[in-house]
């Protein structure tokens, strides 16, 4: 892994401790709110955009997602999809 993988490692994972409040810090979320983790870079980019541009239907990731930049996004995805145990 190169020196610029690991730094955006380390900002993903201080954004998403925003997201593991409601999405769990272990790989099953609680409750009725969807599973985040081990899903792959690609598919929580496109989801969380899609969030992000009202394009598809949410209680509240609307909102959430508003407050992050592509990167920002880029890197919650990364994160998330690293804390894959397999
Ligand atoms: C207030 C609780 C809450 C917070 C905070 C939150 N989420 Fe969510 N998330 C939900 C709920 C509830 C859903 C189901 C969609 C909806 O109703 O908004 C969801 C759905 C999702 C999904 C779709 C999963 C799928 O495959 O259908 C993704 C991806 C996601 N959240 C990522 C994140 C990320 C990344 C963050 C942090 C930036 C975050 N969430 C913060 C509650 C939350």
């Amino acid at each position: 892994m190169t020196g610029m993988a690991d730094e955006n490692i380390t900002r993903g994972t201080m954004l998403a401790l925003s997201c593991t409040g409601c999405h769990g810090t272990n790989e099953q979320s609680p409750g009725a709110i969807p599973t985040i983790t081990g899903k792959s870079a690609d598919y929580l980019t496109m989801i969380l955009k899609d969030f992000r541009a009202g394009n598809i239907f949410s209680t509240v990731m609307e909102r959430q997602a508003k407050g992050y930049t592509d990167e920002e996004i880029q890197f919650i995805a990364e994160y998330f999809a690293s804390t894959a145990t397999k």
